[in-house]
């Protein structure tokens, strides 16, 4: 099948590469052109493990190809939007620009019975605005909207094998045609019984910002725990544990730290209550305000368990941290937790050095008062005190005898709560986790 893919992100990137990979025809386009060179290169512009593999053996298939130049969707039959949908400058309110920007650059393009699939993010009520407005058009297309539920750091294979397929279509046959097409994108994973829910526009839009919010619900509900542990003296991660094997639980998403953040989680919950407040249902989703306030708690719980571990005055203190993109496995540094401590300690005065396999030059474009290293011996050396905020497997397997002979004094904070907190004390480090003793 012939497909065109609106944006070439985190998202769209390995949209298109997975299509071309399952054997469609693709174009990906984008208005960056730096982005559209580098893809065309072959080159990845950001980390997504794997990715580099698929548009690679895609390129050299002949199946996918890259321009900036929206002309070139016209001859593709479904046309994904997979543009972001970031925070309102100045509001919690998502902005629809680059949606609806992409719609209307698509218009002239379309031929009758040509699908555009929406995959962006977007608050509800937007898929049923841009079908009349596609309608209007009178370019015989349909609109679908197909929320994609990708995760970073494993999104090729989350594209490739999704844990499950949802359509939100029109009625009648305008519908029936759209899940035939769409039926036809995901053939392979409809073929493996990968579950489909088939719906409409308002409930395919909803369950993208349900299914965040409620993992962000779970994140801050476990964090709200390290809270309560941490005046109790009990331990959240034994607490995590315990509660985790009840299998209407689960134990996955409760890992207790500095909390959530990247470019889906913060904006998706501050988008959901914006658009519930416009919709007079605020008080449905105001916990997600209280989830929100939680998760920037546990930074600044960071900032101050550090401060108050050096003994010493924080001015000029060497920080070391381990850290900054906002999960293992992405360069991502979007409001990252990470990054964020870095900033914060560096702004209270102390001296940060700061390191990570892959953040590094995303977080010096943004922050280039933070000394950064590569080098993790380096980072650590002469150190006041050391911060681990995100879980990278060279973190985690740091021996502490080793790391103790680096720094000045031998203080930890595992912001993440991963590390083995007898192993480090054995080797004469304090130990601070969050939410355990
Ligand atoms: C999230 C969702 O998990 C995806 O399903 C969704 O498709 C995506 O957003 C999106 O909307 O595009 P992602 O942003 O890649 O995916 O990251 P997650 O794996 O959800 O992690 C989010 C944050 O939560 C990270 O900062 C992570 O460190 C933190 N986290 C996660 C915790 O603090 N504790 C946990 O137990 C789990």
């Amino acid at each position: 099948m012939r497909i065109s893919v609106i944006g070439c992100g985190y998202l769209g990137a390995v949209h298109a590469s997975a299509m071309a990979e399952l054997g469609h025809e693709v174009v990906g386009i984008d208005v960056d052109e730096a982005k559209i060179t580098a893809l065309s290169e072959g080159r990845t512009p950001f980390f997504e493990p794997g990715l580099p593999e698929v548009l690679t053996s895609a390129m050299a298939s002949g199946r996918l190809r890259f321009s900036t130049n929206i002309a070139d969707a016209a001859g593709a039959e479904v046309h994904f939007v997979a543009v972001g949908t970031p925070q309102k400058k100045g509001s919690h309110a998502a902005d629809l620009t680059y949606v609806n920007a992409a719609v209307e650059a698509l218009l002239p393009h379309l031929n009758v019975g040509d699908l555009i699939v929406g995959k962006s993010t977007v608050p509800v009520g937007t898929a049923a605005r841009l079908a009349a407005v596609i309608e209007a058009s009178g370019s015989g297309a349909t609109l679908a909207w197909n929320p994609e539920f990708l995760r970073e750091g494993f999104a090729v294979q989350d594209t490739i094998a999704p844990d499950r397929l949802v359509y939100g279509v029109p009625e009648g046959l305008a519908g029936d045609r759209a899940v035939a097409q769409l039926n036809e994108v995901y053939a392979s994973a409809i073929d493996t019984q990968t579950p489909l829910v088939v719906t409409d526009y308002a409930t395919a839009e909803l369950v993208k910002v349900a299914a965040n919010a409620f993992l962000a619900t779970k994140i801050s509900f476990i964090n709200a725990m390290a809270e309560i542990a941490e005046v109790s003296g009990a331990d959240v991660t034994q607490l995590a544990d315990a509660i985790g094997y009840d299998t209407r639980i689960g134990r996955r998403f409760l890992n207790a730290g500095v909390g959530f953040g990247g470019g889906c989680l913060p904006k998706d919950i501050r988008a959901f209550t914006a658009r519930a407040e416009e919709l007079g249902r605020g008080e449905s989703v105001a916990f997600l305000k209280e989830v929100d306030a939680i998760n920037l708690r546990r930074r600044q719980r960071v900032v101050d368990l550090t401060v108050s571990a050096l003994g010493r005055p924080v001015y000029n203190a060497k920080v070391a941290v381990l850290g900054l993109s906002f999960k293992p496995h992405s360069d991502d540094v979007r409001d990252s937790p990470a990054l964020d401590v870095a900033v914060q300690l560096r702004g209270l005065g102390a001296d940060v050095v700061a390191t990570d396999p892959q953040a590094i030059e995303n977080s010096r474009s943004r922050h280039p008062q933070i000394t950064y290293s590569t080098n993790i011996e380096e980072t650590l050396r002469g150190a006041d005190a050391v911060v681990l905020v995100t879980e990278w497997p060279e973190f985690k397997s740091i021996d502490p005898s080793w790391a103790a002979e680096l720094v000045t004094t031998r203080t930890i904070v595992d912001g993440r709560n991963t590390l083995d907190a007898a192993a480090w004390r054995a080797a004469g480090w304090t130990y601070y986790g969050l939410g355990r003793p």
